[in-house]
């Protein structure tokens, strides 16, 4: 690695720990860190909060025109309000799988990435970062767990959130449809490149897989 900027791009599942991995990667290389999900949630928070329906495309695509995301200091701003929390509540998740499908909002958003990422040095994750967004990546990671684990994950960060009614069963079920819509969709489908590195998170602590992705972006430096 050198002084020049360089990209990381990090793929894959919900819940499989990308986030929080990517992260912790950011602070310890001194990138930014651009977490996509959030920009589709961001939208999906909007789209709820305005009652409209997330599959009425032309109204989704309408409302659009108006939004602004972005991000400062590791905190995303929809039409200049911070809504860091407000992203994460268990209704978005539930219902961002049909905005991310949509032609008009993956468009804007991959635009929107594309722009951020070309004057420092970042690290992006999401699910078409590698294939899509930054082919040209420096670096590419795919992030998998199994389901169980990644409904473990998610089952107890919802309690730790005071979201008291769910059961883990409802949110394997919850994360194997959006699996299933996340990697079927026609535009920017979770895939693995194959110039990507797998890391599977499933019995590795959070610590054992930032080392492992710094061990490869500073060549062990
Ligand atoms: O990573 P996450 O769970 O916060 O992502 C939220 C949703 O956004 C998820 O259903 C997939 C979608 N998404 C996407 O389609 N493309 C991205 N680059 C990032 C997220």
């Amino acid at each position: 690695m050198n002084n020049r900027n360089y990209s990381i791009a990090i793929d894959g599942p919900s819940a499989s720990g990308k986030s929080t991995i990517a992260k912790k990667v950011s602070q310890r290389l001194n990138i930014e860190y651009i977490d996509t999900g959030a920009m589709y949630r961001a939208i999906t928070y909007k789209v709820l909060s305005n009652n409209i329906d997330p599959l009425d495309v032309q109204s989704v695509t309408d409302l659009l025109k108006t939004t602004e995301i972005d991000f400062i200091d590791n905190s995303i701003y929809l039409d200049g309000t911070i809504v860091d929390n407000e992203i994460r509540e268990n209704v978005v998740s539930n219902n961002v799988s049909y905005i991310a499908k949509i032609k008009e909002v993956r468009d804007k958003l991959v635009k929107l990435q594309q722009f951020m990422s070309r004057t420092k040095s970042i690290i992006m994750d999401g699910r078409d970062i590698g294939t899509v967004v930054l082919p040209n990546a420096d670096y590419k990671f795919f992030v998998t767990a199994s389901v169980k684990e990644r409904a473990n994950r998610r089952y107890q960060e919802l309690l730790d959130r005071g979201e008291k009614l769910i059961s883990l069963d409802s949110i394997i079920a919850d994360i194997i449809r959006r699996d299933e819509i996340d990697s079927n969709r026609e535009i920017g489908p979770l895939r693995q490149s194959e110039d990507s590195y797998v890391l599977d998170t499933t019995s590795k602590s959070i610590e054992e897989s930032v080392n492992y992705i710094i061990t490869i972006v500073t060549g062990g430096n």
